[in-house]
């Protein structure tokens, strides 16, 4: 994929996108606004149909790249992230095809994780549609030969992030249980040493879930490994050369669902630096 053409005139307000079922992309967001502070962002959820992990192939691949046409045509963004593992195993490449501004994906970190695996066991966790795909079977085949890849849905842990961004309390015994799949799936689960948040949503219960390793008293410590720095690195390196506002220009929030089921996040999406709030017509 080759960065932002710089002949063309971008204007220096045409938005970053980033694109998630619901709020995980929140975690692809704030490193994006780490390293690009002043850049403007458009960060829109499909609350309408999430959780996306319940649904099936066709009909995502149809929708997501639909959904993205009108918030392209729409907010006109220099580039379109999509923070959403589900989406991007099943339909990135139907994302590319529909849209004519370069496309980021999130797929699960299987390859770092590989590399950095010390017991030779690790573990992703990501909604029951993302550790069926072929996606994932492909990634396994190409960097993780030898090694041990233990796979979980853990589409409990999509709910759990979006309660605590609402203003709910996360249950840590659900998140205690999540990490308990991966090691007894199979015998040697407790060599376990790193696990891959393959669910953007999952980064946002970090600390919950490194608590949860703590208190499961295994053999090693867990190390936990997400995309989200690399994304933004990647945004990064397909802007370099674009002009930025002087000043960081308030977020815009986009979502398929309506404003009352938007409201219980409206501190949360403060902190990500989202002031205001849109609502898009999916269908
Ligand atoms: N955040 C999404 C992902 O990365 C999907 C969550 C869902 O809608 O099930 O897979």
């Amino acid at each position: 994929m080759s960065s932002i053409s710089t002949e063309k005139t971008i204007p220096q307000d045409s938005p970053i996108l980033v694109f998630d079922s619901g709020v995980g992309g929140l975690s692809v967001l704030a490193e994006i606004r780490a390293k690009l502070p002043n850049a403007p962002v458009v960060y829109a959820s499909d609350h309408a149909a999430m959780p996306y992990g319940e649904r099936d192939e066709a009909e995502l691949a149809v929708r997501i790249p639909k959904l993205l046409i009108k918030l392209v045509d729409r907010y006109r963004p220099k580039i379109a992230v999509i923070a959403c593992n589900t989406a991007c195993t099943i339909a990135l490449e139907y994302i590319r095809e529909a849209l004519d501004i370069p496309v980021v994906g999130t797929v699960p970190a299987i390859k770092p994780a590989a590399e950095q695996t010390q017991t030779g066991v690790f573990g992703l966790l990501g909604t029951r549609a993302t550790i069926r795909q072929h996606y994932v079977d492909k990634l396994e085949a190409d960097f993780a030969q030898g090694k041990l890849l233990l796979r979980a849905a853990t589409p409990e842990l999509v709910t759990a992030a979006e309660a605590k961004l609402s203003g709910g309390d996360v249950d840590r015994a659900i998140v205690e249980n999540s990490l308990r799949k991966l090691i007894d799936s199979h015998p040697n689960g407790n060599m376990l040493d790193i696990v891959i948040l393959g669910c953007t949503h999952f980064p946002l219960l970090l600390e919950e879930l490194q608590d949860a390793a703590k208190a499961m008293k295994l053999p090693q410590e867990i190390k936990f490994l997400d995309g989200a720095g690399a994304i933004a690195r990647r945004v990064a390196a397909l802007t370099d050369g674009q002009e930025w506002p002087s000043e960081c220009a308030p977020g815009l929030m986009v979502t398929t669902a309506s404003v009352e089921v938007l409201q219980p996040y409206l501190n949360s999406l403060k902190g990500f630096g989202l002031d205001s709030l849109h609502v898009i017509d999916a269908s």
